[in-house]
């Protein structure tokens, strides 16, 4: 579908650079620019304006810009959001910025990369966004602590949630990711080329970077070396996600065990959350501190599906303990069980591995929490072959 040229009017505070920021509007943007009403310039006739978006760029808290802000977003017709563009630390102006009625604040200087994905965004959005695109459910797969068995759960849920619906994971750990090994996938493509590709983020582009699983599910995978995790801005994260669930049912983000800004895109982006805990002291106090600092953030608990991996091993820790500790009961339990390192060398998921163990059960039953009961997942799938199989022994044995 073609669409008209974006009808921007930016204002500019004296000193600040028009360039990069006309430079980052899309090719063929109409930009109306304008300078901030002061003693030298006069007010801006905001009824005559045309303009599908403003946007404010300003370096100083000045009384001038809240100004504008506030009445540019009253009386300009048809009330276009108005974006603030602030050079430099924006702790002092953001909450007023917010208060006068700005749609959004984006921080200066950034690289012209960036500063396109933000600005398209924010035209974006002001065409209706994701308005009447279908959304998927966006599950951000969370742990503060290495090793508890997010990369395992995030895996697992790909697998069984891909006979449900399109899925795909994002290998959100840069740095040191594996959900390539956990899934026996070649890292031909990754997060990294795509995010150095340049260029705008459109469904099909990012489609033709995603590895294809056997499941059907796809996976966009981790930077091959640490030091390419640098290029992947929470910008950039921003649109992917959003693209990401304008066109698949289900995109699950795997973490590295951290708040890293990377990760709290993701929980920002988020429909629903999990967290994986482990079943010794120090997991569930970490996973303690993890749940309190969501809702810190103001993320509903009943959004937060909470995952106790290895809940039988013997440590001397009952559920009650586990329910007093964090103030809740974990919703699903995965057990300890050897075939999982067993299919990870494999590149296999347990799910696919061994659908009737316990771990692949639990793994199914926590897909069947974010797809609905009247969707397929994967091993109750799995399991229905395996009961035809018995059916038919039985009949040969009986006749
Ligand atoms: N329930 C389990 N039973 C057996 N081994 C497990 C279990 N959960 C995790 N592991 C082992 O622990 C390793 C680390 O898990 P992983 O999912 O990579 O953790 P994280 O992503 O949180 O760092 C896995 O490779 C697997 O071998
Ligand atoms: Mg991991």
């Amino acid at each position: 579908m073609t669409r008209s040229a974006p009808n921007v009017l930016l204002v500019l505070e004296d000193g600040v650079d028009a360039r990069p920021i006309e430079e980052a509007l899309p090719r063929g943007t109409h930009i109306q620019a304008a300078r901030l009403p002061d003693a030298s310039h006069p007010a801006l006739p905001l009824k005559d304006v045309t303009a599908e978006l403003v946007l404010v760029a300003c370096e100083q808290e000045a009384e001038q810009a809240l100004e504008l802000i506030e009445t540019a977003s009253r009386e300009i017709p048809g009330r276009p959001p108005v974006v603030v563009l602030f050079v430099g630390s924006p702790n002092g102006i953001m909450q007023r910025a917010f208060q006068s009625g700005a749609a959004d604040l984006i921080t200066l200087p950034q690289s012209h990369a960036d500063l396109s994905f933000a600005l398209e965004k924010a035209i974006a959005r002001t065409r209706g966004g994701s308005k009447g695109t279908k959304t998927g459910t966006m599950i951000a797969v969370l742990g503060p602590k290495g090793g508890t068995g997010k990369t395992l759960t995030a895996c697992n849920l790909a697998e069984a949630l891909a006979t449900a619906g399109s899925t795909v994971v994002v290998d959100l750990d840069l740095q040191f990711g594996d959900v390539g090994l956990a899934l026996g996938l070649r890292p031909t493509h990754t997060i990294y080329d795509l995010a150095v590709a340049g260029g705008s983020l459109d469904g099909e582009k990012v489609d033709s970077y995603l590895a294809v699983h056997p499941s059907g599910a796809r996976a966009l995978l981790a930077p091959l070396r640490p030091d390419q995790a640098a290029a992947v801005s929470t910008a950039f994260l921003r649109v992917l996600f959003e693209t990401l669930r304008s066109r698949h049912e289900f995109v699950i983000v795997d973490t590295p065990p951290s708040f890293s800004p990377e990760v709290i895109a993701a929980i920002d982006a988020a429909s629903t959350l999990c967290m994986v805990g482990m079943l010794d002291a120090l997991s569930l106090k970490d996973t303690k501190i993890g749940l309190e600092t969501l809702d810190q953030m103001g993320f509903d608990p009943a959004d937060v599906t909470l995952v106790l991996n290895r809940a039988d091993t013997n440590v001397g820790i009952g559920m009650d303990d586990v329910e007093r500790l964090l103030g809740r009961r974990p919703d699903v339990l995965v057990p300890s069980d050897r075939a999982i390192p067993r299919a990870i060398t494999e590149g296999r998921t347990i799910v696919a591995a061994e659908p009737r163990s316990g771990a692949a059960q639990a793994f199914t039953s926590l897909a069947r929490r974010f797809a609905g009961a009247s969707k397929p997942v994967a091993a109750a799938a799995a399991a229905e072959p395996e009961s035809r199989r018995r059916r038919a022994l039985l009949r040969k044995r009986a006749g």
